[in-house]
């Protein structure tokens, strides 16, 4: 993981020209797709941000063959991200695996809000707020906090192997640990009772409408990352339950949900003895749930 701030210049990239070749073998590069092709292919295969994708492509494509690989891949369906091998997501270059739950832009809403009570929480120094990313996948949203807050405590888990190798690289990058297994089970006893900042982007989409969401998610994500359950909210009352054992006094979670479930992911943490309340992005359609654990305001710390 990297910062990324802006999209990648073509300008960058070592010209293929430079690359050594053994003297007498024949050179054998397929010659480089030009940006007219590879947009037109794209186009041609219905990709509605062609011009775009074309640029990120012909940035990240080192040689002549990768390229062509890269445009074949992207045809074939293949999510941009997986083809990259990145995504962008809060100001960061996140590393994205193929296989791996492609971080979505309205989840920075819950960095976004996840950030500011991180900040409230902030134990005075040489003390750490600790920051547990729930159901990393790629570690994106760990990854954004640790970049954002300061003096954090990170750890992360998922129960994909692939996803914790891939949250591995970018939740390491900001001095976090990454855990593989079944929500809590694999975090550290030790962390009980002490998590200040708990974020969980559990899998929410109902059982039945998993079927409807886009090829590229349905084909090339597994179905771990997305199907919540009958009405979607299976992982999250799982984690409403266990979360208040983990939090500090005044601790938060925060999950993110559909606007239809949130009426009962409300009751479902005030039932696990959480004070919830919900805020909305119009902007970024996105529906986060805060729940604190009853105790001291993290604000109010000396
Ligand atoms: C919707 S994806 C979110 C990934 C990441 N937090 C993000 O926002 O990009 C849900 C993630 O939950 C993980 N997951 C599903 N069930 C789990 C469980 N019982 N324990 C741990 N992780 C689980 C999936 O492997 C997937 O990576």
């Amino acid at each position: 993981m990297s910062t990324h701030r802006s999209t990648p210049q073509a300008s960058h990239r070592p010209s293929p020209s430079c690359r050594p070749s053994r003297v007498g073998s024949p050179v054998s590069s397929p010659p480089r797709l030009s940006r007219p092709d590879v947009i037109a292919r794209l186009r041609a295969a219905g990709c509605v941000f062609a011009e775009d994708e074309a640029e990120l492509l012909l940035a990240t494509a080192r040689t002549p063959a990768a390229l062509a690989a890269m445009v074949d891949r992207r045809i074939g369906g293949l999510p941009l991200e997986h083809v990259l091998g990145w995504a962008e997501f809060a100001g960061l270059r996140v590393a994205v695996a193929p296989g791996v739950f492609v971080p979505r832009r309205r989840t920075e809403f819950l960095v976004d809000q996840a950030v500011a009570l991180g900040r409230r929480a902030a134990r005075p120094a040489p003390g750490r707020t600790v920051v547990v990313d729930l159901c990393c996948g790629s570690g994106a949203v760990g990854a954004a906090l640790g970049a954002a807050l300061e003096r954090v405590e990170l750890y992360a888990a998922d129960i994909e192997p692939a996803a914790v190798r891939c949250a591995r690289r970018n939740v390491a990058a900001v001095g976090g640990a990454v855990y593989e297994g079944d929500l809590f089970a694999p975090l550290p006893a030790a962390l009980r009772g002490r998590i200040d900042i708990l974020v969980a982007n559990v899998p929410y989409v109902p059982s039945e409408e998993v079927g409807l969401l886009p090829a590229e998610a349905r084909e090339h994500e597994p179905l771990v990352a997305l199907d919540g359950g009958a009405d979607g909210l299976d992982v999250l009352r799982r984690v409403t339950a266990e979360a208040p054992r983990w939090l500090a006094p005044g601790g938060r979670l925060l999950v993110e949900t559909g606007e239809r479930q949130a009426e009962r992911a409300v009751e479902a943490m005030a039932g696990d003895g959480l004070l919830p309340r919900v805020a909305v992005s119009d902007e970024l359609c996105a529906t986060v749930i805060i729940g604190t654990r009853p105790g001291p305001d993290p604000s109010d710390r000396p």
